[in-house]
């Protein structure tokens, strides 16, 4: 094993207890939310336009595509939802505690046949048979050395005329001109009082360790495991590794293979909501954000279609084939 081996591995077994501390905690993250993908009922609303995407790309090579592998499949979402449609879906994931939770998932929901989820690294992946598509949603960027081994992970596991789905960051931080709106309103005295401050600045670990230990403790799920302690608010480890070298992701999927599709999600929707309501104090401003949600996802969708709002949109959504 060579030393950089060493290094990946036990960058892996931070990574999986990462997720596996993450699913745990999940119930406390719910009910202190620090971004809008933990709000289930807000953050359904604001992947719509992404999720109808997916689908529609799965209906639409229906005739192609009898069987996925979803690497990192997490809960396992995106296999019960191809299984929905009758197609066999693999997921693999580096928590068995996340591979626990998408087994029982799809009991629950009756695909329990067509869904197999393993507990394991993608890059020690045995499968039974080749498939005919390749998924990720949102765990390419954390693998190590991705640039190396997506090409081995597709020789390994597609079919020669196979398709690869991905969504993966894509822009880190808001906009200028979002940023101008969100920040303008946070500085003026009225949304000033209304916004939680406090709460902003633990998750983002700039409040100096000046919030009172009760009050933190209600907030901040920081869980010791072994001699390292986890933010769960944060990236994981991987993740943070990856993602530090600002990586051009459509780039890096696109460097062996061709491209079919590309869409671009959350230009302003995700930013938007995480101001006026993830980090807003009075239940009728949020009440208004709900209300005002619908219109804006609407507009993030065709905004994101233009390429001067699409270079700032946090998702990417890349569907490929090999190069002929
Ligand atoms: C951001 S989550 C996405 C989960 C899921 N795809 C979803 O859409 O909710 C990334 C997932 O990748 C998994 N993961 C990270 N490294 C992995 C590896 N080397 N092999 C397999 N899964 C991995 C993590 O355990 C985590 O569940």
């Amino acid at each position: 094993m060579t030393a950089d081996d060493k290094q990946d591995e036990s960058l892996l077994d931070r990574e999986a207890r990462f997720w596996d501390e993450q699913e745990e905690a999940i119930e406390d993250l719910y009910a202190k939310p620090h971004d809008w993908r933990f709000i289930p009922e807000i953050a359904d609303f604001v992947i719509k336009p992404k999720v109808k995407a997916l689908l529609r790309i799965i209906s639409e090579r229906r005739a192609e595509v009898n069987s996925i592998l979803d690497i990192g499949c997490g809960n396992g979402w995106f296999c019960h939802s191809c299984a929905d449609g009758g197609i066999k879906a693999y997921g693999v994931d580096i928590s068995p505690k996340k591979v626990e939770a998408a087994k029982i998932a799809a009991e629950e929901r009756g695909v329990g046949q067509l869904c197999h989820f393993m507990a394991s690294d993608i890059m020690e992946l045995e499968l039974p048979e080749k498939v005919d598509m390749i998924t990720a949603h949102g765990s390419l960027h954390h693998l190590p050395d991705l640039e190396d081994k997506l090409p081995i992970l597709i020789d390994r596991f597609l079919k020669p005329d196979g398709l690869m789905l991905f969504v993966e960051p894509h822009h880190e931080g808001m906009s200028p001109g979002i940023q101008k709106i969100v920040y303008g309103c946070a500085s003026s005295k009225l949304m000033g009082n209304w916004f939680d401050k406090e709460h902003y600045l633990r998750v983002r670990g700039e409040d100096g360790g000046s919030v009172p230990e009760a009050a933190a403790s209600e907030s901040e799920i920081e869980i010791p495991v072994g001699s390292e302690s986890f933010n769960l608010r944060s990236e994981s480890p991987a993740g943070l590794e990856f993602l530090g070298e600002e990586p051009d992701m459509g780039a890096i999927v696109q460097r062996d293979y061709d491209l079919i599709e590309e869409k671009y999600f959350h230009y302003m929707s995700g930013h938007l909501t995480n101001a006026f309501y993830t980090y807003m104090k009075p239940a009728w401003v949020r009440a208004l954000w709900r209300l005002f949600l619908p219109f804006t996802i609407w507009l993030d969708d065709r905004l994101c279609r233009k390429q001067k709002y699409n270079q700032y949109a946090e998702e990417g959504l890349w569907l490929l084939k090999r190069r002929s």
